[in-house]
């Protein structure tokens, strides 16, 4: 369960209209790339993705994933959330593409040397630079090593069902593919194969993510109260917006949220800015501003209620945590600084599913209030643009 604190620590009246509220729910309801609400993945590919990470775990001590944006930020966030930095996978699956660190893609190179490998490119549009030139890279490894049947199936491309490089070469090679519906964008599409399938080679619960999100759909009235409270606080120039959480584990996720509102809201010179904390540790750092600097934000904190408990001379870790929790957020609303709480029972699988659903409303909702359209990403397009030009000035031109 999920609960919603619009009140405690805030000095906030939203007084909703049920007429508009209507208007906006029909709004996003015939909205042609409203697809994360309207059509749901259905059983039998989710068995698909079941059986391909099979056959992945079966085949390779390594899964490469190649994103970027909301096309890697998803699973890459539930990764960091669920699964133990102490703990190694029988495929242990590793991330790349979204940047361009030679460092880093140097390392994996020499890491992987060894071991069999599968490679899942994701990219609904398949033109985007920082994919194409890290799969290009990847790609010749893998052909040094496999024959081509065998990189039928260990290649696996998630991109547009219809269009692009891409799914081209899926057409030529033969290589196993999924499709990202066209009516859902990158950071809507947590509940679709660019995120099932790495999931799934985790051995993460994709059921309960899909039973969780379904649940979460019906958050409607919260969501769409969260958006008008995040509008009253932007009138009254609080311009960016902290989440907060208290568990390092959920700092990836945090980033999901930043990059869902940004994308979805920051447009025509509008929106908030969103940040995030991780607590305690930047109550040593940006807590100082929190409480004392220029109050131009809010919080919204991500509580988990109860977790898997430690006692220290017989108290309750999590309920200091508890306690430390209610302290900063009255604390910093006596600086000035509001908060909405949101509080999960627990943290698994089900209830992140289902704050994921309320997060994509909320960001929906947002941008119709803003007057933008919470589907498009304009301002990315302009830099992707800009890079082109440069790189085609410099005959750097390969992989456009
Ligand atoms: O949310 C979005 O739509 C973007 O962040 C995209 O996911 C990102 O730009 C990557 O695009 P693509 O999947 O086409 O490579």
């Amino acid at each position: 369960m999920i609960k919603f604190d619009y009140k405690t620590y805030m000095n906030q009246e939203v007084s909703l209209d049920s007429l508009q509220k209507e208007k906006f729910i029909q709004r996003l309801l015939r909205d042609p790339m409203a697809g994360f609400i309207n059509h749901v993945i259905h059983q039998e590919e989710m068995e698909e993705i079941k059986r391909v990470s099979s056959q992945i775990k079966a085949d390779s001590e390594v899964l490469l994933v190649i994103g970027i944006g909301g096309s890697f930020m998803g699973s890459y966030a539930l990764k960091n959330m669920f699964l133990s930095p102490f703990k190694t996978l029988d495929t242990e699956v590793i991330y790349l593409g979204y940047h361009l660190s030679s460092k880093y893609l140097k390392e994996v190179l020499d890491y992987i040397q060894n071991k069999d490998v599968s490679v899942n490119v994701i990219s609904k549009s398949g033109t985007t630079m920082e994919i194409s030139l890290t799969y290009s890279l990847i790609k010749k490894e893998l052909e040094k090593r496999y024959s081509k049947e065998e990189l039928q199936k260990r290649i696996i491309i998630t991109t547009d069902s219809q269009k692009g490089k891409l799914r081209e070469e899926v057409n030529q090679e033969g290589y196993l593919s999924f499709s990202i519906p066209s009516d859902i964008g990158g950071r809507y599409s947590l509940m679709s194969p660019a995120h099932l399938l790495p999931l799934a080679v985790m051995d993460l619960d994709i059921d309960n993510l899909l039973l969780g999100y379904k649940e979460g759909l019906q958050l409607i009235d919260e969501a769409y109260q969260y958006a008008n409270l995040r509008l009253n606080l932007f009138h009254q120039n609080k311009l960016l917006e902290n989440f907060s959480v208290y568990d390092p584990s959920l700092y990836y996720y945090t980033e999901w949220i930043k990059q869902l509102l940004a994308e979805s809201e920051g447009k025509n010179q509008k929106g908030i800015f969103p940040i995030s904390t991780v607590n305690t540790r930047d109550l040593h750092s940006l807590g100082q501003f929190i409480q004392e600097g220029n109050p131009i934000l809010f919080e919204t904190v991500i509580r988990i209620l109860n977790s898997e408990d430690i006692k220290i001379e017989d108290v309750s870790l999590n309920k200091i945590n508890q306690i430390v929790t209610e302290s900063v957020c009255a604390a910093h609303y006596n600086g000035d600084t509001p908060s909405i709480i949101i509080s999960l029972e627990k943290l698994d699988m089900r209830h992140i599913g289902s704050l994921s659903a309320f997060f994509m409303l909320a960001a929906a909702f947002s941008s119709y209030l803003f007057d933008v359209d919470p589907f498009n990403q304009p301002g990315v397009e302009a830099y992707k643009k800009e890079v082109r030009k440069n790189l085609e000035e410099q005959e750097i031109d390969f992989f456009l």
